[in-house]
Order: structure tokens, then sequence, then C-alpha cells
């Protein structure tokens, strides 16, 4: 695919020069004039242009005298030559300017009073500029407005046909879903087909349209954007760590903005590599649960007629003493802690320091445990660095991307666009091995189909390819012949047959992808929630590690492994050393001199090593009747595990239940004590995205009613058990971590491995490799489906089912997916009702077809529990890394 035109940052082209207003100036010879003037600081006026698509030519503002030419010429569709002389500014060229304006304005409403945009547009910047006052001949449209739309509504009589939301929508988002469309005797900005628009819902059109003809309805006439607050902070769902600005009014949040909205068409196209400073439906429209009615606002206690609120004071004096007589009496062993790997960086610290320090237990657990551990544990087994390799950038000039066992559209949706910007912009080989046509796949070069849930044997079989078809790298293998010759005599034990048997793919087409892959200068590896979440997660990653190290790719710059973590913060759970086999800083809890490190600083003695301690563990010994008090911060288990895990027996078995949240969730209904705590925008902090990137948390709003931040609660309850946390801020914490692990705030970039992981292949890889490449146990056959229990891009976990503009856009259907010809072959129809039977239970469900799902499997969205489809689950826990296994089943689906 060839590279796009003029602003296409890496184009191979000469350097040139040309004077701009008398300043001789160097560029690429065929970048867009516009952006070698901005290069000089000089801001010339622009509406339809903007640095992170291609220039559209259509609002004549950006003119420019050229030596040689009679008349103006549009310099952002204008290609900057050697030896040009330009000339931005004069009496002729404001004029001009100034006629392009009147030409908008002649058909622009003036209806500023009432337009969402009045105070941040360009239009009337531009008018202001050029001193347009009176407009004689003004013929305003006329036209309805739009309203069609979920969530956005267009407003032509405002449309000044500068094609930015169309040209984001299909250059950046690659969805394409807006164009213009000629009716009632105008042109129009419409969805495709011209109905109610069926997109992404990215709002990126929205923050780009210059004026007021994109408006949102969720914050529609409520505010004019000088009279909102605005506060920069980083965005709690994903772990992509957009930059987000939270603009309140005295009634809270108004809406949710980001870089992209506030105009800076001056940018360079090469930094988009590193994100175009837009947001994702979530970002932007799922701001509501934040101010909402059901928010707790006050701590709680459970009595006999049930909860009753209860002053801070009286609650912890209640929970410290409680915590108090367990530990006196049963030892501090008898309490443990879960928490969301949402809370900040300093919270999580915060809270291992007060169950390691305070307590004295090592019994300490976050959400990264559904799935992110698995990957960090086996970064950091095989190459000392529990953290993606590869930066946003990286990912954007990748050569060949392979992604396997991820749905990033729906997951990380700002961080594909990085995968479909090394696509559009950088000509990248894409391979999407997956069993669903997602997104991504539409728009790889390379889709290949598997079994759904077979990802450890796509990634078993591209190893074997790799080394049967001799794609190795010499220098990686002879550097360690006994680990390569233990790696081939695993790989001469499976068998083709059941490879291709279990992954529904061909040898041929594995070769393939594998060849494209190690022939690739700069390849990258993605992975996701289909490795990291599923059966032998851990295992699978150190496989992904070998297949990079086999073909030379462990160690050479612009290439890597990389596992996309689901929540914002599970990178900084892991980092803050929330697990119990961890410290702060991902040093190995099992380390003594670690230990002692710690145990200094935190002027106390550490809990001996307890790696076993982990979240399924930690339910075990509840039911068992070890653990007496719980204390879940942000945790809803009951809500996320299937029920076969004995979740409920555990939660009710314990003495105490302490629920820490924003929300009464529905494992907070059996607590003893419910603690209001805020949410991430009343909140000073930081959060740590997948790429390593530390990112300020800002508080946009007062604490909710008498909630308080987690790390506040920490600190009150550390001290009240006797343990000083005096800590004023969060900044108190983060000075504290800055000395434990310097350079951890200002990391800035992960840490690509630099040198051939020795210790690694030396020590143990012969022994661990064999049980790494056995196929293991063949499926049910009985139950011929498979039931994948996932993401959707409208929701991330059970949080944003609060946020009424995403259950807006994705309500809870209670629809089973499934390809439109196994519904066929059963003879059942797309909404009939069928019986969905597993090894745990069986469910009713009606069906709805989706032709994206392949044959044999059908999906459930994981973010409502009505009707409780994860129970049908088996949950199989990894036996290195305790990460329990729970998104699919083998089902069998009959008519009712
Ligand atoms: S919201 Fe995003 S996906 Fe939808 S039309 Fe606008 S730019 Fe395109
Ligand atoms: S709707 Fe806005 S962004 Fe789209 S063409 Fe019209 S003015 Fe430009
Ligand atoms: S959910 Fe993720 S991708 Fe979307 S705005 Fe938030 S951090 Fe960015
Ligand atoms: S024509 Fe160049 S910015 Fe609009």
């Amino acid at each position: 695919m060839a590279l796009k035109p003029v602003t296409s940052p890496d184009v191979e082209a000469p350097t040139i020069q040309l004077t701009v207003d008398g300043q001789q100036v160097e560029a690429k010879q065929g970048v867009s004039l516009y952006d070698v003037i901005s290069q000089t600081g000089k801001i010339i006026p622009a509406m339809c242009y903007h640095y992170t698509f291609d220039p559209f030519g259509s609002c004549g503002m950006c003119l420019v005298m050229v030596e040689g030419k009679k008349a103006p010429v549009r310099s952002c569709t204008a290609k900057a030559e050697a030896g040009m002389v330009v000339r931005c500014e004069g009496e002729d060229l404001f004029l001009a300017r100034k006629k392009a304006v009147e030409k908008h304005l002649t058909i622009h409403p003036l209806d500023c009073p009432v337009c969402d945009a009045d105070g941040h547009c360009e239009l009337q910047d531009m008018a202001f500029q050029h001193g347009v006052t009176n407009l004689v001949n003004a013929k305003p449209k006329g036209l309805p407005e739009d309203r069609r739309s979920l969530v956005l509504d267009f407003n032509m009589n405002r449309c000044i046909l500068c094609g930015e939301c169309i040209n984001i929508c299909k250059d950046v988002q690659m969805v394409d879903a807006l164009q213009f469309f000629k009716k009632e005797g105008t042109t129009h900005v419409v969805a495709k087909g011209d109905e109610g628009l069926v997109c992404e819902f990215c709002g990126d059109c929205l923050a780009v349209c210059p004026v007021g003809a994109i408006t949102n309805k969720y914050s529609k006439y409520v505010y004019k954007p000088w009279q909102l607050k605005k506060t920069t902070s980083t965005c709690a769902y994903c772990a992509d760590g957009c930059q987000m600005f939270i603009e309140t009014s005295g009634k809270g949040v108004q809406r949710v903005t980001s870089p992209l909205s506030w105009k800076n068409k001056w940018g360079d196209r090469a930094e988009t590599a590193e994100g175009h400073g837009g947001l994702c439906v979530r970002g932007r429209f799922g701001f509501q649960y934040i101010d909402s009615k059901e928010r707790l606002g006050a701590p709680l206690v459970r009595t006999e007629e049930g909860f009753a609120p209860r002053s801070w004071f009286e609650v912890m004096d209640t929970v410290v003493g409680r915590l108090k007589a367990l530990k006196a009496q049963h030892g501090p062993n008898a309490i443990a802690g879960l928490i969301t790997a949402r809370c900040t960086n300093e919270e999580l610290y915060l809270f291992q320091k007060l169950m390691r320090a305070a307590i004295g237990t090592n019994q300490v657990d976050s959400s990264a445990r559904y799935g992110h551990l698995n990957f960090t544990r086996a970064l950091q087994h095989a190459a000392g660095v529990g953290r993606m390799m590869n930066g946003y950038e990286q990912i954007t000039k990748a050569n060949v991307l392979l992604l396997i066992g991820t749905d990033i559209t729906e997951t990380n949706p700002i961080a594909s666009l990085r995968v479909k910007e090394a696509i559009r912009v950088y000509g990248a080989q894409v391979i999407v091995a997956t069993s669903r046509l997602t997104n991504i796949a539409k728009l790889a070069s390379h889709p290949l189909p598997i079994a759904a849930g077979s990802e450890r044997w796509f990634i078993q079989a591209l190893v074997k390819a790799a080394v049967e078809e001799d794609l190795v790298d010499e220098a990686a293998t002879t550097a360690a012949p006994e680990a390569f010759a233990a790696l081939k005599a695993a790989l001469a034990g499976l068998s083709w047959e059941v490879l291709t048997a279990r992954t529904g793919t061909s040898r041929e087409v594995v070769i393939e992808a594998v060849r494209l892959y190690a022939e690739a200068p700069k390849a990258v590896i993605l992975c996701a929630e289909g490795v990291t979440r599923q059966v032998e997660g851990y295992a699978s990653v150190l496989n992904l590690v070998d297949l990079a190290w086999v073909t030379g790719k462990l160690t050479r710059p612009g290439c890597g492994v990389n596992a996309l973590p689901e929540e914002a913060n599970e990178q900084g759970a892991v980092d803050m050393g929330v697990a119990s086999e961890l410290l702060p800083g991902q040093a190995l809890y099992g380390d003594e001199d670690g230990r002692a490190k710690f145990a200094t600083a935190w002027c106390c003695s550490l809990p001996p090593p307890d790696p076993s301690a982990t979240l399924m563990e930690i339910l075990k010994r509840c039911r068992e009747g070890g653990i007496k008090a719980l204390y879940l911060v942000g945790e809803n288990p009951l809500a996320t595990l299937p029920a076969s895990t004995g979740v409920r027996e555990a939660l009710e078995k314990v003495e105490l239940l302490v629920c820490q949240d924003p929300f009464l969730t529905e494992t907070g209904r059996l607590a003893h004590v419910v603690l209001p705590a805020t949410t991430f925008a009343e909140k000073d902090g930081t959060f740590t995205n997948l790429e390593g990137k530390v990112n300020r948390v800002r508080p946009a709003l007062e604490p909710y009613e008498e909630a308080r931040p987690d790390w506040e609660i920490f600190a009150a309850l550390g001290t009240g058990l006797g343990y000083p946390m005096e800590y004023e801020a969060a900044q108190d914490v983060q000075r504290e971590i800055m000395k434990l692990l310097p350079g951890y705030y200002n990391l800035g970039e992960p840490r690509p491995v630099t040198a051939q992981p020795e210790g690694y292949l030396r020590n143990g890889y012969v022994r661990e490799v064999a049980a790494r490449y056995a196929a293991g146990a063949e499926a049910d056959g009985a139950r011929p489906f498979t039931l994948t229990i996932g993401q959707v891009l409208y929701h991330s976990g059970k949080l944003s089912t609060r946020a009424s503009g995403l259950v807006q856009l994705y309500p809870s259907k209670g629809r089973l997916q499934m390809n439109p010809e196994d519904l066929a072959q059963l003879q059942i129809g797309p909404q009939d009702v069928v019986r969905v039977t597993s090894a745990e239970g069986a469910l009713e469900l009606r069906t709805e077809p989706n032709h994206d799902l392949a044959r044999g499997t059908c999906f459930f969205p994981e973010h409502y529990n009505e009707p409780p489809i994860k129970d049908l689950a088996e949950c199989v826990v990894d036996p290195t890394t305790g990460v329990p296994a729970f998104k699919f089943a083998r089902v069998a689906i009959t008519r009712v």
C-alpha cells in the first residue's frame, strides 16, 4: 500500500530549502506547505485542515502567495517544493481570507446565543479576526436538525462543509461512517446511507468540527464553553491512558473533551504515531457515573434491619476494632485484601503497605490477577521486566503486527488507532488471528480465522513453523544451544495434525504468517484477553517470547511482545507490588534483600513469603475459615467470578466483609461495612498506562457527599491500627514511592529487552519447555459450541454500566450472539429462545445473529449479569500465576 501523500511523516523524499516570509526553511519535498509554514511558528488561518488526516482544501482560509503564481494558493493542499518563495501575510491575503469568511457566513445562521460552540467556534474567531461585521446577503439554509443518531445531532445550517468530520472518521478512525450527501437543494453531512449513525461513537467528528454543526446530545444547551471548569486528567476505563479534560459546572460533569477538541491543527503529523489526542466512546460519553444519584454518600453498617448510615468516625472505629480483635485472636493471616486496578498508583502502593506493614499479612491481590499478571510474570521470568516491550510509536511504525487473541478495537480503542495508522500511513502488514471477524481483522492484510479459544495452539504452531521452516535467527539460537535443542525436541512432539485440528487452520497458513513475521525488520506482537485470560495464559506468553527469541526479534529495536491490559491501572498494580509474589517495583517478594529494603523503609517487619496467596486461594481460605476478614476495594468478585468458584460461599463465610466502593455493588450487599469511595474524577494521583507511562489524575470535583479518596481511607485505617500512615495528600505518597522506586514517575516509555535473556535460557528453560508445548486434552465433543464471554466497545467491566450514556448506546439485551448459519442449521430463528448447557449448568436465552462470529462460536458481553451467563463458565486456575480463566465454556445449544 502506498504511503499517503503530502502530510505523511516518513515519506522518503529529499530535503529541500524554501523561503517563508523571508526565512530559509528546510522541509521534505512534497509535504504540505501548511505544515512547513507551521514549523516556523506561524499560525495562518485554517478551518478544514487538521494535521491528523490528509488535507482536504475546502475552506479557503489558509491562503498564501507563492512567487510565480498570480492568485493565492491554499497552503494545506499545496506541496512544498525546492526554491519556493512563500508569503503568508499582507493586505491582499487578509482580504482574500476575509472574503472566504464572508462566503461561509452568508449561509451560516447567526444563532450563536443558542449554539454549544459559541466561544469555541473557529468561524466566530475568523469573523472576529477579519472584521466581518455586516452581512447584507445572508441566506441561512433553514434546515431542520438531524436528530436520528444516538449521542450526536447534526445541524446542517451551521455546517461549513469543511469535511473534517468525514476525514477524521475515514482516515484516523478508519470507520468511514459519514459522507457528504445532496438533498433539499444543499449538501449535508449524513451517516452513510442517509440513516441514523451506526458507528463507534468515538466523538472525534464532534471534536474536530470547527463550528457547532455536530452537537453532543448528552450535554446540549447546558453550558457555554467558558463557563466550564476544565480539569486535565486520565481516563479511568482502560489502560490506553488517554488524556482528557473533565469539564464541570456547579451541576457536576457537563462533558468530557480531549486535546483533539482544542484545535491544534498545526501539530506535526509524525506526532500522531504516539496518539492523536482523541478519546473513545467510553472516555468521551461514559462520564455520567461520576455524579450519578446511585453513588454511595455515607458509610453504611449492616444492622438487623439492613444497612444504616453511620459517621466516618463511628464506622472506622468499628472496622479498626474488629480488625484488631481478629488479628489478636487469629493472627494477621486472618485478614486479606483485594483491590481494583482502577485505583491510582499511590492508592495501590498504600493498600499493599497497609496490608503488609500495618496488618502484617501478605494476602493481598488486585484485579491484575484476572489476566495481566500472566503477561507480566512471564515477561519478568524471561526478560526481567514485566511490562510491554513496545510503546505506541513502535506499534505505529512496525512493518508487521501480529495480533493474537485481541479484539483491540473493542478493548483498547485508542491503542487500536495505532494499528490503524500502521496500516494506513505506514503500510504495515497486519496478521490478525481471531475466531471472529473483528473490526481490526476487517482492515488487516492477513485476517486469519482460527477456532475460538485455540490461541494457545496457534502460538505453538507459529513457533513450530518458525523452527521447521528455518526462519530462525542464527545468532539468537546459537547463543543458547541447549535451550534451542530443548525447544526443538518439545516441538517435535507436537503433531501438525493435532495443531491444525485444534486451531481450524492449515499448516500452510501458519507458515505464511510466521514467515511474514520472521522476515520483517520491525515486527511487533500484540496479544490480550484471548491469551492472558485463557487457560495456560502464562505458558502461552512464554511461547510468544520463544517466537520472538528464535526469530531474533526479542532484542531487535522496534520489535517485541506485548499484552494489552484491560483496566486503567493494571500495570500500576503490578508495579506497585499489589500481588502476594511481588514487592513495589516488581521485586520478588520472596527475595530477602528486597523485603529487607522495604521493611527498613516502612519501619516494620514484613510477613513471610506466601506466593500462593492469590485471589482464588484467598477466596478458598475464606471458605475454609482461615481468613475471617476480607477487605475489598472497588472489587466486586460476586459479579465477576462464576458461581462454580464458590465465591458467594467465601464472601458469606467471613466474619467481617468490608467493601469500599463508589457504589453499592452485588458484593457490597453482602458486606458488614460499606465505605463510600470517590471516583477517579475526585482524586489526585497517577495511572500507569499500557506503555508504562505514568499519567496524572487530577480532581475535577469535590468528593461526592461523604465519599473519600481510597488513599485517605487506607491512611486512616493504618493509623487506627497503630501503624502511623500520616499522609496529608496524594503527593506525600508519591514522594515516598519516588524515594523507594527512583525514576518510576519519569519512566516515560517501556523498557525493551536489549540483551539476550541468557539467564532465562540457561536456568530452568530446558526443564520447563516441554510442558509448554503439550497439546493437552481435546475439546468436549458433546458440547460442540464455544461460548465466549467478552468485552464490547461501549463498556469496561461493570463500572460503565453505571454510565447512562453508555447504557443508552449498549443496553443489556440478554441475547446470545450466534453465527446465522449455525442458527439456520439448528432451525433456530433470530429471536428464538435456546437452551445453553455447559458442564456447570444451563440457561435459556434469546438469540441474535452476528455475521462476524465464526461457525461453532457464540458470544455474550461480560458486562451485565442478567441473565447470569458467567455461571456457565468453568474456572481453570493457572498453576504458575494463579490467574483464573473463566471467559470460555464449551456448550450445547438446543431449541426450546
Ligand atoms: S463518532 Fe467517531 S466513528 Fe462515529 S461518525 Fe464520528 S468520527 Fe466516525
Ligand atoms: S459537520 Fe462540522 S466538521 Fe463536518 S463538514 Fe460540517 S462543519 Fe465541517
Ligand atoms: S476507555 Fe481507554 S481508549 Fe477510551 S478514552 Fe478511556 S483510556 Fe482512552
Ligand atoms: S483550504 Fe486549507 S485549511 Fe481549509
